[in-house]
């Protein structure tokens, strides 16, 4: 069975109640529920994993090495544009990951718009809210049972 990890970025643990009009009124829990729904469809064994804290995200994408996952989707949320140390983590461990985003991160402030992610992602999905998600999760599934 393949294995999927879902990472969510900062911040985002509020989402439905943080700025509904870039990041939608669904809260993480509901997406994740959706995501995990899908993942039983596909028999797809899925993990969720949300932190606030840079090191905690670069540990757990360590961990990725050591605990089967084959895949990631991830919204590094702030960290996108800032993180060198998540860039060097996905380098490190050559897991291959889709970065998602649930606002479109091309239509708002400059600084949205440098990734330190997306050149090394296999794709990236932005501004289709809680869709994004799932639209990666299944081209995750797609490129697992490939
Ligand atoms: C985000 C976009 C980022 O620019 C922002 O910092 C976020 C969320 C998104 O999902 O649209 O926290 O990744």
């Amino acid at each position: 069975m393949p294995q999927i990890l879902v990472i969510h970025g900062p911040n985002l643990n509020l989402l439905g109640q943080r700025e509904p009009g870039h990041y939608g009124v669904d809260t993480l829990q509901s997406i994740n529920q959706e995501l995990l729904e899908l993942s039983k469809q596909f028999s797809v064994q899925l993990s969720v994993f949300q932190s606030n804290h840079e090191g905690q995200i670069v540990e757990r994408i360590h961990q990725t090495l050591q605990d089967g996952t084959d895949f990631v989707v991830i919204n590094p949320a702030a960290f996108t544009h800032t993180s060198v140390a998540i860039r060097d983590a996905f380098l490190a461990c050559s897991k291959p990951f889709i970065e998602v985003h649930l606002s479109n991160v091309h239509a708002r402030e400059e600084f949205r718009q440098h990734s330190f992610l997306s050149d090394i992602a296999v794709g990236v999905i932005t501004g289709l809210g809680k869709d994004s998600y799932l639209l990666a999760l299944h081209a995750a599934i797609s490129r697992c049972n490939k």
